[in-house]
Parts: structure tokens; C-alpha cells; sequence
């Protein structure tokens, strides 16, 4: 506005004497009030008078207090960085308003730690950012704070709450390296895969795939896949050039099992809800399933009838819709879940799953969906996949035999099933009933509640 205000001036004939020496005058009282206002900034960079009284103490280096763990917490606070941050506006009382001015710094205050301090502190950034607070309290990392992890991030441990700057002024792989701090491995793995690689001026950044506050178990149900399809969108028709049933391959198989061609595979047989096609994830399922996966082969890993048994149990007492099992072909570690590589080296034979004895079907876990949606894993004997035993609760995955033809497979086993294990597995089935009643009424005899969430 003012520019173009002195610009028309300017343009405006005839030019008198007097206004020039006003606009002399004028300019040498701006020049003047400029200077004002940079020595201003030398001496509290704009800070108010409140927060400078706060920083007459805290801007001295060297000051520290030790905490009941014995931690030292450094009392400085850099007054350029504060002043510079999107925080110098609101003032050190913008979070620290429960400081009482007449004992502060007189009288002794006792932390038991650093954590804790940061964990009280928390509390303030949700008076102004109520919509991230938000998303974060729905990640999996809050989730395992409420169930006092000590190393799960709070907001200040993803930001210096004295130093922080605006996203726009910070470079783009700023969120790549704050997760790094706590996940250095998988970001190695990261930055090494196709990925992690520069495309133009593409740089992935981890909340591409996680989201920054609302991060999610990273194995639960179809996540992760929405995010790969969000950006390669035609994977379904790509594939389908040449995987037949592409759907149900995308389905049984996750994106890096096929694309992180070094790593391991195994099969994870996951709980399902079948009413709500949830993973199966509640506080009162996760301990009922560590109670039934005891029931072991000799290896000391669930077999096919400790699982059958178990999906029994669930059915029988769950007040939701039927517990059912669906398998997934994985990756073995969160690692290899991010070494994924040019579509070039991505596993395309056939003969790597669809033969006896592959690789991928000679590891198995039996997994639930922990509260906090991460899994609780067993391990199973791989038999469980072939065992007949295991047609019904296994039902529907291809690996039983590990080969092209289903159907036969299919058919021996239930001609199998049909004859042997029916009988069988009713009886197993009453025994193990009667041995479980009488364990819970001893149980309610001595006044226990097991299903009482924990
Ligand atoms: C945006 C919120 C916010 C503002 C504004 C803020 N603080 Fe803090 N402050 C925190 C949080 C959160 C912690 C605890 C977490 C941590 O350790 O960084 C903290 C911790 C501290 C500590 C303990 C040492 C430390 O670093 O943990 C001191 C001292 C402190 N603040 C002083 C100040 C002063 C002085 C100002 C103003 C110049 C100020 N704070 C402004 C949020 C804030
Ligand atoms: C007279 C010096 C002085 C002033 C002024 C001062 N502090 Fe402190 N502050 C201290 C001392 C000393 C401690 C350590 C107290 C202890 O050991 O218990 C401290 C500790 C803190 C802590 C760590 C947590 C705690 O309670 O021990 C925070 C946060 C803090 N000050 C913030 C502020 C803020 C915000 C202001 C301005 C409103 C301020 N201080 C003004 C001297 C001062
Ligand atoms: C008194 C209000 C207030 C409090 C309390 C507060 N903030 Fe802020 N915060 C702001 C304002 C204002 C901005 C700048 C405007 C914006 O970008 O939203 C900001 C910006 C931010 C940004 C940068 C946003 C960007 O542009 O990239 C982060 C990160 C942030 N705050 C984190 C925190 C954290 C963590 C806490 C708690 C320790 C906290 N804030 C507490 C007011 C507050
Ligand atoms: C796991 C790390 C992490 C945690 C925990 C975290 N943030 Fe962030 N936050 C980020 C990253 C990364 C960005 C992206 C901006 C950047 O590149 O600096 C961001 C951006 C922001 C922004 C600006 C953009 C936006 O999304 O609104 C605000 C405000 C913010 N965070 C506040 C908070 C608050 C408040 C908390 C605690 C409830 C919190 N953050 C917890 C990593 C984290
Ligand atoms: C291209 C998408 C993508 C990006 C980018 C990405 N991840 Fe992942 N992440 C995945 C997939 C896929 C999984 C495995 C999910 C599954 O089990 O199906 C995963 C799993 C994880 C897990 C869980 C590991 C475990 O033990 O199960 C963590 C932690 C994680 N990622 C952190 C990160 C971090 C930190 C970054 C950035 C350095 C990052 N991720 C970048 C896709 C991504
Ligand atoms: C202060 C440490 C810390 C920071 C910073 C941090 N995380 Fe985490 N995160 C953890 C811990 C601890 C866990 C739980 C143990 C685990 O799974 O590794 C976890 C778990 C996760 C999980 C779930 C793992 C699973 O099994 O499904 C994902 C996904 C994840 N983090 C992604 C991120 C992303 C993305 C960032 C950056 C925006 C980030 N983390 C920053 C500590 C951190
Ligand atoms: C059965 C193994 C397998 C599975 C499962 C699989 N892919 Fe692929 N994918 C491949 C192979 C092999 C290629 C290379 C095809 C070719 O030769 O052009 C490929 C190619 C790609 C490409 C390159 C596309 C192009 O331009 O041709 C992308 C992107 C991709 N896959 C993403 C995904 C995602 C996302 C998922 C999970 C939803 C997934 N893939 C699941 C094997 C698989
Ligand atoms: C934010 C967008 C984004 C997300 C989310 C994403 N990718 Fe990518 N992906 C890219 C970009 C960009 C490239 C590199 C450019 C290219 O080759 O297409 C790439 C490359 C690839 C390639 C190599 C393709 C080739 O031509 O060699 C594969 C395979 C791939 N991604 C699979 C996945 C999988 C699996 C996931 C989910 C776990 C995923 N992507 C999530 C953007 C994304
Ligand atoms: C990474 C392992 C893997 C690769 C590679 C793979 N498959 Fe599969 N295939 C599976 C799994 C797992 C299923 C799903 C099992 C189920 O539905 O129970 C499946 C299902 C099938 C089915 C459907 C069987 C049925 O009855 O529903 C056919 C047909 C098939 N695959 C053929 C192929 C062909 C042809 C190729 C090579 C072009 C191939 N597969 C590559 C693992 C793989």
C-alpha cells in the first residue's frame, strides 16, 4: 500500500520544493525510528517484559537442577532461538502459566524426572493445538504412553518447545529425521530403498506412509496398503497384466513380502472378528489369547488343534460376531518391511510361493491385535497350514500343500476330515470344554474375574 501511494505521488507533476524536503524529513525520521527499533531487538528480541524478566535468570548457560532420578535438567533457555520460534509470541506464559512469580526460583520445587516434567507439561500445547492434540491422543505412540512406556514421543520430544520453527522454514526431510531419532534401523532401511532415493524432487518422508501425529500399528488390517494404493493408484490393473486373481494376491500377500526381495517371509495367521471384519483387538482378548496359545506342540509353538480349540473358545464366549482366521503372507521384521526395491527385483515367480516346501510357508505366527493395535504374536509349528486338522480354521488360505492345484488339496483334505478328524475333534473338543468349565468355576470359587479388562 505505501509503496503504490508514493509511487502515484511521484508520478504526480508538478514536483514542489517543499514536499521533497517533507519527504527528506520523512525519511530520515523512519531511518531514525528503524534504528529504535533494532536496538530494541538486540536487547529482547521482541520479547515482552514478562518474558524477559523469566530470561534475566534462565538465559544464564551452565544453570542446572537435579531431579529425584538423579537427572540433571539444564534451567537455560537460548532467548534468540525462543525469540525466533512460533512460540516467541505467546510468551513463556503461554505453557507455563502455573508458575507462581512470588516463591519461583526461591524455593525448591521437586521433579522425580525428566520424563515426568515433559509428561506434565504436555497439557499446554492442547490449549492452542486442539486439533493435533487430537490426532495424536488416536496414535498408537499415546497408546503406549497411557501404558507408561517411557520411550514413546510426547510433543516435546518431536519439538523443542523453546526452539520451534514453522514447517515451511525447515527442510523437507525435517519429519524423517525426528523419527529417526528413536527408529534408526528402519530408517536406514528407508533411505536405502526405492523410496528413500530422491525421485526429481520427491523425497518420501515416513508420514507418507504413517501420518505424522495420527501414527498407526503399522500391521493393522489393510493400513498400510490404502497408503501405498493412495499414491500408485493402478496397482490392481498393473499387476493383473500378469498375476491372475490379482485381488485375492493383494489381499493375502503385503506390498513388501513381494517387493523387499531379500527379506524373510512367513505366514501370519491373524484373528479376525468375522462380524465387523475388524482384526480382532480388545483388552479382554489379548489375555484370553495368551491363556489358550499355551497350548503347544512339542517345538513349543501352537499346533492345529490348539488353534482350533482356541478359535472354540472365542466363539463360545465372544459377544461379538464370529472369531475367524486370516492368513497373510508378511515380511519378517519391520526392517525388511521397508527394503523395498525397483519393480524389477520384485518376486514374480510363481514357483517362490506355489511349491512344496516354499520359503514363505515355513514360518508361522498366530497373531491378535493388542489394544494399542499392535500384534500379539505366537509362534505356530507350520504344520498348521497343512494339518487337516486345521480346514476349518485355516479354511481358506491356499498353502495347505503349497501347491498350484486347490481344489484337489481341497478335496483330500475334506475327504480326510470327513472320515477321521470329525469325531475326532468332537471329542477333543468336549474333553478340553470340561476341563476349561471346571477351571473357571474353580476360578469364581476363589472370587477371581478373569475377564475383567486390565
Ligand atoms: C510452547 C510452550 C512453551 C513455551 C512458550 C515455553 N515453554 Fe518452557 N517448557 C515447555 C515444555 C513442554 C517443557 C518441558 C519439556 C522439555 O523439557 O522441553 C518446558 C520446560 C522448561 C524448563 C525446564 C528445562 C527444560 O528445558 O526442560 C524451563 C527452565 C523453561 N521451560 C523455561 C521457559 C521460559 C523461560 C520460557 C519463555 C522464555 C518458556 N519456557 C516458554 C513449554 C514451553
Ligand atoms: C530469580 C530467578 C528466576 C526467575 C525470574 C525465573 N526463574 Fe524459573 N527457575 C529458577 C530456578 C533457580 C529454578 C530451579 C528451581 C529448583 O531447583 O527447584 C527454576 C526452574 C524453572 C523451571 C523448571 C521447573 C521447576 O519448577 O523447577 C521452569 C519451567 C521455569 N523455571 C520457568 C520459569 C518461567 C516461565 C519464568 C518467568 C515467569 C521463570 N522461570 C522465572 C529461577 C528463576
Ligand atoms: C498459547 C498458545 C500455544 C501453546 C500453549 C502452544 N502453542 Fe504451538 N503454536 C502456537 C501458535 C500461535 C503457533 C503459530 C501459528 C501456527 O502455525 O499454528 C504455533 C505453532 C506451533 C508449531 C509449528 C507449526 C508450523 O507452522 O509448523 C508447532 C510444532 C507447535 N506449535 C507445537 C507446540 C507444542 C509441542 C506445544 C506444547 C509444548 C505448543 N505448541 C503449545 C500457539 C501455542
Ligand atoms: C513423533 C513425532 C511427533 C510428535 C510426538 C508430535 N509431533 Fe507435531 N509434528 C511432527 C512433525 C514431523 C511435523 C511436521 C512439521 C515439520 O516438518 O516440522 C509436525 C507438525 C506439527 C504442527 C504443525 C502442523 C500441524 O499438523 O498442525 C503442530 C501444531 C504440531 N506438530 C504440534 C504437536 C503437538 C501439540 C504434539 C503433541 C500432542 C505433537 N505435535 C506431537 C512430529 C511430531
Ligand atoms: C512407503 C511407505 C512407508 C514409508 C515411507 C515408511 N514406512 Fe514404516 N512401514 C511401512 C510398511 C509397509 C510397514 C509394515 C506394515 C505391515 O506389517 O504390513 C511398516 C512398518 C513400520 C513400523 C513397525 C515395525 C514393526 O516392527 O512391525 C515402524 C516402527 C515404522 N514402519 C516406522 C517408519 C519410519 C520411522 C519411517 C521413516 C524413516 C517409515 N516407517 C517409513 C511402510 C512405510
Ligand atoms: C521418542 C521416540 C520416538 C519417536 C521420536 C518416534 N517414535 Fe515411533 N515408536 C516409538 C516407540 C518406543 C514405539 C513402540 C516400539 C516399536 O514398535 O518400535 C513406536 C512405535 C511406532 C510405530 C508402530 C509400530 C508397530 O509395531 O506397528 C510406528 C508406525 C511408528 N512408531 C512410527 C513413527 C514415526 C512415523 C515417527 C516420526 C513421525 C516416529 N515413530 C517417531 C518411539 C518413537
Ligand atoms: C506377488 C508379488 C507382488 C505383490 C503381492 C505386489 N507386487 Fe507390486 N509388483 C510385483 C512385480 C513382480 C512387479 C513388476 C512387474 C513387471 O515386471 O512389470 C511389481 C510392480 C509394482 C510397481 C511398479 C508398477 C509399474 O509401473 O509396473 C508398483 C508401484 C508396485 N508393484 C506396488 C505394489 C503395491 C502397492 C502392492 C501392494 C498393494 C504390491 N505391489 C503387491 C510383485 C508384487
Ligand atoms: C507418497 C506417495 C507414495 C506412497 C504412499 C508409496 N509410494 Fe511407492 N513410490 C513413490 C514414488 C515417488 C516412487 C519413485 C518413483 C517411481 O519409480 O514411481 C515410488 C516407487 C515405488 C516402487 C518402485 C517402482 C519402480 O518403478 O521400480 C515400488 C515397488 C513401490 N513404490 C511400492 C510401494 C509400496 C509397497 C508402498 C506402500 C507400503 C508405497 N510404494 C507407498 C511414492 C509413494
Ligand atoms: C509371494 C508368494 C506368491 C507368488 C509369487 C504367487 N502367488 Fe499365487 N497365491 C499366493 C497366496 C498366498 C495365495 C492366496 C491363498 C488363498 O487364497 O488361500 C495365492 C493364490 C493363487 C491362486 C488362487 C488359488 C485359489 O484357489 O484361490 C492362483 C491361481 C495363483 N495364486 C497362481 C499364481 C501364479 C500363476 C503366480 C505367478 C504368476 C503366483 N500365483 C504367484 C502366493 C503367491
Amino acid at each position: 500500500m505505501t509503496r503504490s501511494r508514493t509511487l502515484s505521488a511521484a508520478a504526480r507533476p508538478p514536483f514542489h520544493r517543499a514536499s521533497v524536503i517533507l519527504a527528506m524529513m520523512a525519511a530520515i525520521a523512519l531511518f531514525m525510528m528503524s534504528m529504535a527499533v533494532h536496538a530494541a531487538d538486540d536487547k529482547d528480541k521482541g520479547l515482552s517484559d514478562e518474558d524477559m524478566a523469566c530470561l534475566k535468570c534462565h538465559s544464564k548457560p551452565g544453570q542446572e537442577k537435579t531431579l529425584g532420578n538423579g537427572e540433571k535438567l539444564s534451567l537455560f533457555i537460548g532467548t534468540k532461538a525462543f525469540a525466533e520460534s512460533v512460540h516467541g509470541k505467546e510468551g513463556c506464559e503461554g505453557c507455563h502459566s502455573e508458575i507462581d512469580a512470588k516463591t519461583h526460583g526461591k524455593e525448591r520445587t521437586s521433579i522425580a524426572s525428566k520424563r515426568e516434567h515433559a509428561l506434565s507439561m504436555m497439557d499446554a500445547c492442547r490449549d492452542c493445538h486442539k486439533k493435533t492434540f487430537k490426532q495424536y491422543e488416536d496414535s498408537v505412540h499415546a497408546a503406549l504412553v497411557q501404558d507408561g512406556s517411557e520411550k514413546a514421543p510426547l510433543c516435546s520430544d518431536c519439538h523443542d518447545p523453546h526452539a520451534t520453527r514453522s514447517a515451511k522454514n525447515t527442510p523437507a526431510n525435517t519429519d524423517t529425521v525426528i523419527c529417526q531419532k528413536c527408529h534408526e534401523k528402519i530408517d536406514k532401511a528407508f533411505m536405502a530403498s526405492v523410496h528413500g532415493q530422491p525421485a526429481g524432487d520427491d523425497v518420501l518422508v515416513c508420514a507418507d506412509c504413517h501420518r505424522t501425529h495420527n501414527v498407526k500399528a503399522a500391521s493393522l488390517g489393510d493400513n498400510m496398503k490404502k497408503e501405498c494404493i493412495s499414491c500408485h493408484r493402478d496397482t490392481a490393473s498393473t499387476h493383473g497384466k500378469w498375476l491372475p486373481n490379482t485381488d485375492r494376491h493383494l489381499e493375502a500377500i503385503s506390498c513388501p513380502a513381494c517387493h523387499a526381495p531379500g527379506a524373510k517371509r512367513r505366514v501370519n495367521l491373524r484373528l479376525y472378528d468375522g462380524l465387523t471384519q475388524q482384526q480382532a483387538s480388545d483388552k479382554v482378548g489379548v489375555p484370553q489369547f495368551i491363556k489358550l496359545a499355551g497350548g503347544r506342540d512339542a517345538n513349543g509353538s501352537l499346533d492345529a488343534r490348539a488353534l482350533w480349540s482356541m478359535l472354540q473358545e472365542f466363539n463360545r464366549n465372544g459377544s461379538q460376531g464370529k472369531t475367524v482366521v486370516r492368513g497373510r503372507l508378511e515380511v519378517k521384521t519391520g526392517i525388511e518391511a521397508h527394503q523395498m526395491a525397483k519393480k524389477e527385483q520384485a518376486l514374480k515367480d510363481c514357483d517362490t510361493c506355489h511349491s512344496e516346501g516354499a520359503e514363505p510357508f515355513q514360518s508361522v505366527t498366530v497373531s491378535i491385535a493388542g489394544p494399542d493395535g499392535r500384534p500379539v504374536r505366537r509362534d505356530a509349528s507350520k504344520g498348521i497350514l497343512n494339518s487337516v486338522e486345521s480346514i476349518e480354521s485355516v479354511g481358506g488360505f491356499y498353502a495347505i500343500g503349497s501347491t498350484r492345484i486347490k481344489l484337489l488339496d481341497t478335496l483330500l483334505a475334506l475327504t480326510v476330515a470327513a472320515g477321521i478328524l470329525l469325531p475326532g475333534a468332537h471329542l477333543t473338543a468336549k474333553w478340553l470344554f470340561r476341563r476349561a468349565r471346571a477351571k473357571r468355576e474353580a476360578a469364581a470359587d476363589h472370587g477371581s474375574d478373569e475377564s475383567a479388562p486390565n
